[in-house]
């Protein structure tokens, strides 16, 4: 019997702590017997047919670094039934019994689909958005809340200098699990999430004019790229209270650097977890993080739970930080 070959690919944005579960598959597979390729470019490289033979010395000196070392994509060819076939095809012609993917939801949906075309696929959550309802952690949320702390606390020394206000906005697409950590993590006055409607007089005016009478003079606003609307914001802010009143959008900063020890400890377990998925033939299962456990749903299954907002993190939030 011809040794079993599973391909690994990372696929939408990418997020620290990627190379390590990479990594932790291609060794993991090695060890199993398997013969590992890496696919370049997301679902991308399944359609191009752009892969590489991996060993063990090709996943060497990159646990440290952000990014992925076999780059990522957002594939809208792949994302229609020729573009899915095609890939599949393309795996059979590679000799590919299964595949890795390390992603958020769209990506999972892809390895649903590619499952369905006869690939058997297996999702790991990356994204530094920890957006997906059925896992507790996604690999590079660590990394990116310190990196959104480290940037605001940058951002505090001048607004402080100044007697100002900062409006800062940080990613999560539409979730704030990011706006919420880093705000409680920095001391914001307020934090601005899609998940809780705010009033922008209940929670943003007049929780600054109380702090102000208690001899606070700079503010720092947290809003997470789900609300959105920095910079209109800081002028209404700057126009009720008359303090000076900045807006900076942190963007894609967040994305990069060396990943935590969480995320390159989170992405080495979960790559190997689900690399033994695929030595076991299973198939469309996710690897998630449930109570600090690693364990694994089916795709279809995972892909329709509800994600659940850390509601009162939010409520000790409101209290602590004023
Ligand atoms: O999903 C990760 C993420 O960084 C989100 O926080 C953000 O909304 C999005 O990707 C940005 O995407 P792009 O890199 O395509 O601009």
């Amino acid at each position: 019997m011809s040794k079993k070959t599973i391909a690994v690919l990372t696929s939408g944005g990418d997020a620290p702590g990627m190379n390590a579960a990479i990594r932790a598959v291609v060794r993991t597979g090695i060890s199993f017997g398997m013969r590992v390729l890496g696919v370049h470019r997301g679902y991308n490289g399944l359609l191009n047919k752009d892969v590489q033979e991996m060993d063990l010395r090709s996943v060497s000196d990159i646990i440290h670094h952000g990014g992925t070392m076999l780059f990522t994509a957002r594939s809208p060819e792949f994302n229609t039934p020729e573009g899915v076939k095609k890939a599949a095809d393309h795996c059979r012609e590679l000799g590919i019994d299964g595949v890795v993917v390390i992603g958020g939801d769209g990506s999972f949906r892809g390895a649903r689909d590619l499952t369905g075309a006869g690939i058997p696929c297996i999702g790991v959550p990356g994204t530094i958005d920890n957006d997906i309802a059925s896992s507790e952690y996604t690999i590079g949320f660590d990394t990116a809340m310190n990196t959104a702390v480290e940037m605001v606390d940058r951002l505090r020394d001048t607004t402080e200098s100044h007697d100002r206000c900062s409006v800062v906005e940080v990613m999560g697409r539409r979730c704030g699990d990011l706006a919420l950590q880093t705000g409680i993590a920095v001391g914001a006055t307020s934090i601005l999430v899609p998940e809780v409607p705010f009033d922008f007089q209940r929670d943003i005016i007049e929780r600054m004019r109380f702090t102000q009478k208690t001899g606070k003079k700079h503010f720092i606003i947290v809003v997470a790229e789900g609300v959105g609307g920095v910079a209109d914001l800081a002028k209404e802010i700057e126009k009720q209270t008359g303090i000076e009143t900045r807006a900076t959008v942190l963007g894609h900063v967040q994305r990069g650097g060396s990943p935590s020890l969480r995320d390159r400890v989170a992405g080495s377990a979960m790559g190997y977890y689900a690399t033994k998925l695929l030595k076991d033939g299973k198939s469309n299962r996710v690897v998630v993080m449930q109570g600090g456990k690693i364990t694994d749903f089916d795709i279809t299954e995972a892909l329709n739970m509800k994600r659940t907002f850390d509601k009162d993190l939010y409520d000790i939030a409101h209290v602590v930080s004023i």
